[in-house]
């Protein structure tokens, strides 16, 4: 019982830092806004924050885009009803909304079944999107955005089409599985006769509070994943992330961005059979901390990598087929995206190998970056040998709604 004094002052430190911080801002985290970052935080998350988080819905641009990632997600894509029409799709993204604003505050929504009723917000978020059949179906083609091409095919690309597209797509994140479910549950009923579901999948990544020092999220290769994610911080994250402003057919995008969604299987016996050398030679990076291999010893994951770094053998420090130098903005004209995934695991194949990867989901103002940098990655990628992507999706992602406005209405009623 020596320490207790001491061990009671270290959690009381940790607590009031944690609690005074989010105190300022009303327990809210602020994604909506646009200030949330990336970082690693030094202070961790006392576990009475996480229920009581709450992610404001209303704001310039949906919540989900820039708020820290959730530890649980569900994706879920609805074809919309054949005789659907603008009507019925105006009434379904009002009672999307309404019922999202209840959820991400914590109250619950009209009907309630109750599965989260005890819970807290947990950091709920609710993003919406469109696919280019949205627009047809209800008669607003003349306003799809020209950005919403569909995806090429890459040569290397396993698509499965049933699990591909679709006229509407959500993707919900929160920091509780029964909270997450629950706004599943309520948006799928909520679509009645509307839309149907297309294809679901369901992700994860770390807990909030799991580790003492938290840092950048692991993927299920145990590499440290999001390092080279542009920062909210950046001058020019908004021009990279968020669409650009505009007058006309297309002003109801403003504040919006566009959501790539690829389930990316990992081969991930394939990638055991490497060594640690061997996998950090294919990424670029150490295994470990997440020091760009040209950093040498004593790097750090913020070391800033150098693409012109050479070894004694004259080798280069970063490979030229590394998956870092060949994403790089600087390896593909300054084409950004932010990458926002989900680690998931389906189980196990028939033949034992497990069907794990990520729910690879980017951000950017224009999917023609995703674009640019996927055909040059399909290409010339050392990790194009470990993962192979099996589905993919393009939406519109409007931007966020003001109070009193449901998520969508600038188009479907502007
Ligand atoms: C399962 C598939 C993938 C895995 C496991 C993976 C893993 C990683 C890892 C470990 C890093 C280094 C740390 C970091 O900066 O986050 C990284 C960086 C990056 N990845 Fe991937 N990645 C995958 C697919 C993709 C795809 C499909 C794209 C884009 C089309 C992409 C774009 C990037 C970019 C832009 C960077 C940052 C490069 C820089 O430092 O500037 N990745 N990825």
């Amino acid at each position: 019982m020596t320490n207790q004094p001491d061990q009671q002052g270290i959690s009381r430190r940790r607590l009031l830092g944690t609690a005074g911080a989010a105190g300022a801002v009303g327990l809210m985290t602020g994604a909506a806004g646009g200030t949330a970052g990336f970082a690693a935080v030094d202070s961790p998350t006392p576990i009475t924050v996480v229920g009581s988080t709450a992610v404001p819905f209303h704001g310039t641009h949906q919540a989900g885009i820039t708020t820290p990632m959730q530890s649980i997600g569900h994706i879920i894509a609805f074809d919309l009803v054949a005789n659907a029409g603008r009507k019925s799709a105006t009434e379904l993204m009002r009672r999307w909304s309404t019922a999202t604003e209840a959820m991400t505050a914590g109250r619950p929504p009209a009907d309630d079944d109750q599965i989260a009723l005890d819970a807290g917000p947990c950091s709920l978020t609710v993003t919406f999107g469109f696919g280019r059949g949205f627009f047809t179906k209800t008669g607003l083609d003349d306003r799809a955005p020209a950005a919403l091409v569909p995806m090429p095919h890459f040569p290397s690309d396993a698509i499965d089409p049933k699990r591909s597209d679709g006229d509407l797509w959500i993707q919900i994140g929160a920091d509780d599985p029964l909270v997450a479910f629950h706004a599943l549950r309520v948006l799928q009923r909520e679509a009645n006769e509307a839309a149907t579901v297309r294809w679901q999948m369901n992700g994860f990544n770390r807990t909030p509070g799991a580790t003492a020092r938290p840092k950048t999220v692991r993927n299920l290769m145990g590499q440290i994943d999001g390092t080279g994610n542009p920062k909210p911080t950046d001058k020019d994250f908004a021009t990279k992330v968020f669409a650009p402003d505009k007058h006309g057919a297309e002003a109801w995008m403003n504040g919006g961005s566009y959501a790539v969604v690829r389930r990316i299987r990992m081969l991930l016996d394939d990638w055991a059979d490497l060594t640690l050398p061997q996998q950090e030679q294919v990424i670029g990076r150490r295994k470990d901390n997440g020091a760009p291999l040209s950093a040498g010893e004593g790097g750090t994951e913020t070391t800033p990598m150098d693409l012109n770094k050479f070894n004694p053998d004259a080798s280069l420090a970063i490979p030229g087929d590394a998956h870092i130098r060949v994403a790089a903005p600087e390896s593909n004209g300054g084409a950004t995206v932010l990458r926002r995934g989900f680690s998931y695991h389906d189980g196990y194949d028939t033949d034992g190998q497990p069907d794990a990867g990520l729910l690879f989901i980017t951000w950017q103002a224009d999917p023609a970056a995703f674009i640019t940098v996927q055909t040059k990655l399909d290409g010339a990628d050392h990790l194009t040998r470990f993962i192979r992507h099996e589905s993919s999706a393009v939406f519109a992602v409007p931007g966020g709604a003001a109070p009193g406005e449901y998520v969508g209405q600038r188009l479907l009623e502007g």
